[in-house]
């Protein structure tokens, strides 16, 4: 078997804390989800619209908002929306993952209420069943500090969002009858970003002044690396992390994960290149937008800057920068590293392995040999009304197994109020995200080879940033 890649993390379980309400607004969103033509390599596809557009609209919030989003499906499949890193503390069953949310069924509607309790940051959203993000339906949530809590930089000019991934010209039902028929999903025809191909998007800036950009990688099967021609990024919050002001000349995002950096237009006035490029892959594939001066009516020129040719070392070296501003506040006034994470007892090891089996002539994953099957009523109904034989808790193993893949509905054990350290193991020959929906963890080791109890020595227990999704590298 192949050496391993592991992911250690403290799993910060939430606790259940009651909240004073009346005082944070409310914010209104009625969506309609609806089929609809798009083009996002140029050829026509259905794609899956909200309100009519392509990436959804923009989530723009203030902590503790309370958040009132009514969908209504006027798709011929059941649909669920999941709030990527939006932490569900009061209804964990809204999060949008089939198993704790029912999916809203065609002509039906459904609404979230949401709080953005004790959150800042930049995420998306996306469905969640049946392949759909392949069509679309996602967009951006950006969670900004309330009016007296101090951030630490300047307010920006400009605040842009780019949910950048790969594409398929296949549809969401094909792709998946290719996952059925046994089959690996093939490589993306194209790599998008806010739903198009090259050079269809222009951000426009003015000279001598600081924009700030939130990159999500919202695709199926790569990760990206990110940069802009000739202009450096600082790097200042990770999935609702202040983080160190680093400077990058380009970030590798992977599946799932948000950034948001400050970049200065302090360049000669002309057009730049902004260019996402496939990371890991034998191929590569690359999409670009424009960075356009408003004094300036050149357009790009020369060819668009290369990617990092370095592999996993860069790319674990880059993972390993991504530190805390300890004195920096988050959601709250008091600074981030007054938290002291470290110092926290956990209660418990999980030891979580993915693999690819393929299980009656299906492609598969699995985790510690266990592929995830729903049942008829959602866990937190049968939870909540106490229906007896829905689930059993410890219906998958904490640790791996090494036996063969089978599916069930498979429910792990938490103590309440307890703390988790999570290891995520990645035999496989390709690069793993790890997303714990809901929850926010701090990623205190990433390293090759096997885990044993001695990596404990290497883990940072001072300043690595808590986030909802990790990248497990290929070594
Ligand atoms: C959603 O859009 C569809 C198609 O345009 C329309 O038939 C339906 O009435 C709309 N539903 C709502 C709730 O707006
Ligand atoms: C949403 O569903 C409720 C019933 O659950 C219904 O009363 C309401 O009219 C529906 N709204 C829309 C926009 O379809
Ligand atoms: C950390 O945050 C503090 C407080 O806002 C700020 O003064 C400092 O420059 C930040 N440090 C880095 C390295 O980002
Ligand atoms: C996907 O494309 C196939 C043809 O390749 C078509 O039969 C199917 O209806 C399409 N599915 C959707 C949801 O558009
Ligand atoms: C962790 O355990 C140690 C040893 O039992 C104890 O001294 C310490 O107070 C505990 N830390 C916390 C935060 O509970």
């Amino acid at each position: 078997m192949a050496s391993y890649s592991s992911i250690c993390c403290l799993l910060l379980v939430f606790m259940l804390v009651s909240c004073t309400r009346g005082e944070s607004p409310y914010r209104f969103f009625n969506w309609n989800v609806t089929y609809g033509d798009i083009y996002p390599l140029g050829v026509k596809q259905q794609g899956i619209l909200i309100n009519g557009q392509f990436p959804g609209p923009s989530i723009e919030a203030v902590t503790n908002d309370n958040l009132i989003i009514s969908v209504f499906n006027a798709l011929d499949e059941p649909f669920l929306i999941s709030w990527n890193g939006v932490q569900q503390r009061r209804n964990s069953w809204q999060d949008g993952v089939y198993g704790t949310n029912c999916p809203i069924s065609p002509g039906k509607n459904f609404t979230y209420v949401l709080q953005v309790k004790d959150q800042i940051g930049s995420y998306f959203y996306f469905p969640s069943l049946a392949f759909h993000k392949a069509a679309g339906g996602y967009g951006g949530i950006k969670i900004a500090s309330r009016p007296l809590i101090p951030v630490p930089f300047d307010p920006p000019a400009g605040d842009f969002t780019i949910l950048a991934g790969d594409w398929y010209k296949k549809n969401h039902t094909d792709l998946k009858a290719i996952l059925d028929s046994g089959s690996d999903l093939p490589f993306p025809d194209g790599l998008v970003i806010n739903g198009r191909g090259s050079n269809a998007n222009t951000f426009t800036v003015d000279q001598g002044k600081t924009y700030r950009f939130r990159i999500s990688n919202v695709g199926i099967s790569t990760s990206i690396n990110f940069r802009i021609q000739g202009h450096k990024m600082l790097l200042v919050e990770v999935e609702g992390t202040h983080t160190l002001q680093n400077t990058y000349d380009s970030l590798d995002i992977h599946l799932g994960q948000s950034y948001s950096v400050l970049v200065r237009a302090d360049q000669p006035p002309q057009g730049y290149y902004i260019v996402i490029s496939t990371r890991f892959t034998s191929q590569v594939l690359s999409a670009t937008s424009v960075l356009h001066y408003s004094n300036s009516a050149g357009s790009v020129s020369g060819p668009p800057p290369g990617g990092p040719t370095t592999q996993i070392d860069w790319s674990l070296e880059q993972a390993r920068s991504l530190r805390r501003n300890l004195t920096a506040s988050g959601p709250r006034p008091n600074p981030q590293g007054s938290y002291h994470y470290g110092l926290i007892n956990t209660t418990h090891t999980i030891r979580l392995q993915n693999t690819g089996p393929t299980i009656n002539g299906k492609q598969r994953y699995a985790v510690n040999s266990v592929s995830f099957i729903p049942a008829d009523t959602p866990l937190k109904l049968a939870d909540y009304f106490k229906i007896p034989g829905v689930f059993s808790v410890r219906s998958i193993p904490e640790n791996p197994t090494g036996g063969g893949a089978y599916l069930q509905t498979s429910v792990m054990a938490a103590d309440f109020r307890g703390f988790a350290e999570v290891v995520f193991e990645n035999p496989e020959d390709t690069l793993q995200s790890w997303h714990i929906d809901g929850h926010n963890f701090f990623a205190v080791g990433m390293d090759g080879g096997d885990w044993t109890p001695a990596s404990r020595l290497t883990y940072n227990l001072r300043d690595t940033i808590s986030r909802c999704t990790v990248q497990l590298c290929l070594v």
